[in-house]
């Protein structure tokens, strides 16, 4: 057994993976208590984060669809549920946070505010993405368990708008995330249409 597949076969364990994915939050929930960083460190990073497992638990696929000799290919692929929840659960973080320090006014006025209107909606769908993501629900849903999980994407590009609207567009993130989400579309739709091609 290699090096790298050593390294993987241990963090391969959901225990292992989960404290890993974890740690990003609890340290940032410590910075915040013990360290007095910025006010709205916590709520800034957890957000951030949000969106960059999401973008990552896309990228698995074109990644291991396009180097399918790479080593891990496998393990990568088991990761891509993890990451989608961690997404989920980094933006139940940010809200709750928000929701604990915000005036009950400005939650209730900000379902008609646009900028988090789509926050909402990311919400909504993540949630329902998080709820089926077991084994029980892959069974019970059939088919309609696929064309629930690419609702991911709508979901996903609702979270970055709403994370470049609310910072007004700042140029290094939009450019850099919104360019790689906007990779991982054409890919999706350049698959389809040559699956599409060849059916
Ligand atoms: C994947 C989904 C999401 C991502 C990536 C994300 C990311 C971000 C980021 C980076 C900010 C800027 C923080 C700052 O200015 O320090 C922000 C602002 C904010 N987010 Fe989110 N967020 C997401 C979902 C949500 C959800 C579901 C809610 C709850 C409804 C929410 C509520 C807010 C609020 C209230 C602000 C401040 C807006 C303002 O100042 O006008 N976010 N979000």
């Amino acid at each position: 057994m290699n090096g790298v597949s050593r390294v993987l076969k241990l963090v391969s364990h959901k225990y292992v993976i989960w404290t890993l994915l974890t740690v990003p939050v609890v340290w940032l929930a410590y910075n915040q208590k013990f360290n007095q960083p910025s006010p709205g460190a916590f709520f800034y990073w957890t957000g951030v984060l949000s969106g960059l497992f999401a973008i990552a638990s896309l990228a698995i696929t074109p990644i291991t669809r396009t180097f399918k000799s790479m080593p891990g290919r496998n393990w990568l692929i088991r990761q891509r549920r993890y990451l989608g929840l961690s997404a989920f659960g980094y933006v139940i973080a940010h809200t709750a946070w928000w929701a604990y320090k915000a005036p009950m006014q400005r939650i209730m006025s900000s379902f008609w505010d646009p900028v988090l209107t789509i926050a909402w909606v990311n919400l909504v769908i993540y949630l329902a993405l998080a709820l089926t993501s077991n084994d029980w629900s892959v069974r019970k849903m059939g088919p309609n368990w696929k064309k629930l999980q690419s609702w991911t994407y709508f979901g996903t590009f609702l979270g970055l708008l709403h994370w470049f609207w609310a910072m007004s567009f700042p140029v290094n993130d939009t450019v850099l995330y919104g360019g790689l989400f906007i990779l991982l579309m054409l890919y999706r739709v350049v698959q389809r249409r040559s699956s599409v091609a060849g059916s």
